[in-house]
């Protein structure tokens, strides 16, 4: 396993609180052995935030001693993104940051178990059952946060946007459109821009959503949002530009079965649009 050297304030914790009997042992440890000893602490990362997917009380504890940075592993583990990423909104709505945050939050066990595991264990059973707590859409009117989502999300997607230009373009060109996230707490995980052409039809400009909550229904809840609110403006036609079949590739494959799934058709492939190199094919939905 290899680790890596992280400072303790760079790290997003997930977890509100720590159990004063597992700080104890873990104080007592800390007694015989050197910090540099402890196992490494595992960590994910989604967009440029890092955060603890366990080890919470060993970050405390050494935080106690006055240890600055920690080691850390990239956690390979399965685990559910969305649960993870409703704790750490958790964590934020309460001004946590950073594992120095919980202090005033070391309670007793039964304690922990009543604020904590059922707290956790009531949201896993409705994300398990489809209801995301915390997870809602929003449009965005400030340019620059338009260009600052977009960035960090297409960044995220390289399968998708490698092209150095055209992550500049649509980055700039995103502040003047019209804008939507989905967020989980106050982070955006998915965002869709949308361009309108004329009275009767408006396009999807760039979407993206971090691949790490794909088919979590996302997608289909933006898309909602965007076409309820067409439809209320009268526009009778959303069209999207995508790429085209002969260039096959298995990530825009699962995009146009996205696109599909959500009621548009393919409408004709050019070379002129993007040039010989890259084929668009135009896809469109009748709203
Ligand atoms: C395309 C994208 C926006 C879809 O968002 P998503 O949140 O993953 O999609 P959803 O979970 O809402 O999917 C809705 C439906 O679309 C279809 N669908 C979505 N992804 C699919 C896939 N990989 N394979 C087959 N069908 C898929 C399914 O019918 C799905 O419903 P189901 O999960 O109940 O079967 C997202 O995958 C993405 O960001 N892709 C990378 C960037 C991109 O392609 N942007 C568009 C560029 S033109």
């Amino acid at each position: 396993m290899s680790t890596l050297m992280m400072r303790l304030s760079e790290i997003q914790p997930s977890q509100l609180y720590i159990s004063e009997v597992k700080l104890k042992k873990v104080r007592t440890l800390l007694e015989d052995v050197d910090p540099r000893s402890l196992d490494p602490i595992p960590v994910k990362k989604i967009g440029d935030t890092v955060f603890f997917t366990d080890g919470h009380t060993r970050a405390y504890a050494l935080m106690e001693q006055g240890v600055d940075s920690v080691h850390v592993f990239w956690d390979e583990d399965d685990l559910d993104w969305l649960q993870y990423l409703v704790c750490v909104s958790w964590c934020e709505d309460a001004g946590i940051r950073e594992i120095a945050h919980l202090r005033g939050r070391v309670v007793d066990h039964s304690t922990y178990r009543r604020l904590w595991h059922k707290r956790c264990d009531a949201m896993q059973k409705e994300t398990r059952e489809g209801h995301y707590e915390n997870v809602y859409t929003r449009q965005v009117e400030d340019p620059v946060e338009k260009s600052r989502i977009t960035e960090r999300i297409l960044r995220a997607l390289p399968d998708w946007f490698g092209i150095e230009e055209a992550i500049h373009e649509y980055v700039r060109e995103v502040a003047e459109k019209d804008f939507f996230t989905i967020n989980v707490g106050d982070r955006a995980v998915g965002f869709v821009s949308i361009h309108h052409h004329n009275a009767f039809t408006s396009e999807i400009y760039c979407m993206g959503i971090y691949q790490e909550v794909h088919r979590r229904g996302f997608g289909q809840r933006l898309l909602q949002e965007v076409v309820s609110r067409l439809e209320a403006d009268g526009k009778k036609f959303l069209t999207v530009k995508t790429l085209g079949d002969s260039f096959p590739d298995p990530a825009y494959a699962r995009t146009k079965q996205f696109y599909q799934s959500m009621g548009f058709y393919p409408l004709e492939e050019s070379l002129a649009i993007w040039g010989a190199e890259t084929p668009c094919l135009v896809m469109l939905k009748p709203l």
